[in-house]
């Protein structure tokens, strides 16, 4: 056998994951379902044909690759990824490495750790970011598995990692569902990203009436500052676009409904299961559902009209263009505050040991998120690797102290406009209510009290089970 790895499922992922791993000088064997693919994908390699060997049977595929064989799956996560596994387990030999490197839901891939221990096989959780474009030429990867099978193809993923500065963006995270863990709030940090982006365009062009271009224009410079970002950077290109068809800006073009294939509903799931708030990716996953309820909305708008956004007329534009661009920080800060921490809770709970700076560090290239921020995340949590949350650790306390007074007041002006802020607004609710050390809870406690005999602890003595006066509670 020739290949030293294989992937099965040529999908946009896996096929431009296959190339780049080709590139790097490793000879691998490539498997899909439909075998038109192979062939396809293997007549547009290009001069990287030469080391690839395209199979058409599953049999050819195993007999292709040298044992102890690495092979990453690259299939939709879910059934296919167990029905591939089903396939692959009589096939597969002593060591062999099964990775998958699809966006599983990391409960499952507990799970397949759990069915695959008493097995010969070995098998690696993966985190794969970047779209397209990093899969073909870098992404950042998260690894979960253990020591023994990272070292086993450490080399080969290191290679066709993203490198930040030289240092490739690739990392065993920790055990089992790590890997695809720390993926999952990857992208529950994405949505609450891109959703702020969306906010802050709303207001720009419903608040403002500016035009995309204009807006582009706006997006573009502020990827010369404190945001310079994959996210911004490709929101200003997006905004410059025309359609070729209408001739209109494209954006004016698409549908106002989200998709949405499960991770960031995930993250808030697991956040809620640990108590753990990530209101920022929350707020983002419910804006994308009720992106998705187009005819509701058109028929609340027939009903209730549009409110009057004079309030935002009568502000200075570029004034709030700049409160906008440290809105947008601050937003930001909250919403990877909550990511972070909720990264720290589940590492407690499933005895990950995930170390953040590390996690910071390989977002900086290769995935969606990239950007300059996580280069400071990465050094705050570096020199504060204890702090309770991102925010507290100094470096960010200063960011949070410089920016949260445009986030007010972006939050407010919006809000007072009837623009729709739910991602920003809820940075700015989780800042105002993390940062106040008497908050109001004591009264959902009396309240329980009340009805339930719930119980509370006093102030001036913390027992638990304590009753107020209000009668038929003991
Ligand atoms: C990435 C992306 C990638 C994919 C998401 C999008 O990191 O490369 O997150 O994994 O684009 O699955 O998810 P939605 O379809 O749910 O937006």
């Amino acid at each position: 056998p020739e290949a030293e790895i294989g992937l099965i499922g040529l999908g946009v992922m896996g096929a431009n994951l296959a190339l780049n791993i080709a590139e790097k000088g490793n000879t691998i064997a490539v498997f899909n379902r439909t075998t038109e693919k192979t062939r396809d994908f293997y007549d547009n390699a290009g001069d990287l044909a030469e080391r690839i060997v395209p199979c058409e049977t599953i049999e050819d595929f195993i007999q292709a690759i040298r044992p102890p064989r690495p092979v990453i799956v690259m299939v939709k996560a879910g059934d296919p990824v167990d029905e591939q596994i089903e396939h692959l387990k009589p096939l597969l030999g002593d060591n062999d490495i099964l990775i998958d490197a699809g966006n599983a839901n990391f409960r499952d891939t507990m799970r397949r750790f759990e069915t695959l221990k008493d097995t010969s096989l070995t098998f690696i959780g993966m985190g794969v970011s970047g779209g397209e474009e990093g899969a073909r030429h870098g992404p950042s990867i998260m690894v979960g598995g253990t020591q023994d099978a990272y070292a086993r193809v450490e080399e080969v993923l290191t290679s066709i990692s993203a490198k930040f500065d030289g240092e490739p963006c690739c990392a065993r995270l920790g055990t089992d569902g790590a890997g695809h863990f720390v993926k999952t709030i990857h992208n529950g940090i994405e949505y609450a990203d891109m959703q702020m982006i969306a906010e802050v365009y709303g207001i720009l062009r419903d608040g403002f009436a500016m035009a995309p271009k204009e807006i582009g224009k706006v997006f573009e410079k502020w990827n010369t500052g404190r945001l310079d970002s994959y996210l911004i950077e490709i929101t200003a290109k997006v905004l410059a676009a025309d359609d070729a068809k209408s001739g209109e800006p494209m954006v004016d073009m698409i549908l106002d409904r989200a998709g949405q294939k499960g991770t960031g509903r995930w993250a808030v799931i697991e956040s809620q299961m640990m108590g753990i708030p990530a209101t920022g990716i929350e707020a983002a996953v419910a804006a994308r559902s009720l992106s998705a309820m187009k005819e509701e909305r058109e028929r609340a708008e027939e009903l209730f009209g549009l409110p009057d956004n004079r309030a935002m007329a009568d502000e200075d534009r570029e004034k709030v263009i700049d409160a906008l661009e440290q809105a947008l920080l601050a937003g930001k800060i909250g919403a990877y505050a909550q990511g972070f921490a909720v990264m720290a809770g589940a590492s407690r709970e499933f005895g990950w040991n995930l170390h953040m700076p590390t996690i910071a560090k390989i977002w900086r290239a290769g995935c969606i998120i990239r950007s300059v921020f996580l280069d400071e995340i990465a050094s705050a949590f570096d020199e504060t690797p204890d702090a309770a949350n991102l925010i507290v650790t100094p470096k960010f306390a200063e960011m949070v102290k410089e920016t949260d007074g445009a986030l007010r007041h972006v939050v407010a002006t919006a809000t007072s406009a009837g623009l729709p802020v739910p991602a920003l607004a809820s940075a700015l609710g989780y800042f105002d209510s993390y940062r106040r050390a008497r908050g109001t809870a004591n009264l959902i406690q009396a309240q329980r009290d009340f009805f339930g005999a719930h119980g509370f602890q006093r102030v001036d003595d913390p027992t638990d089970g304590q009753h107020g006066p209000w009668g038929g509670t003991a």
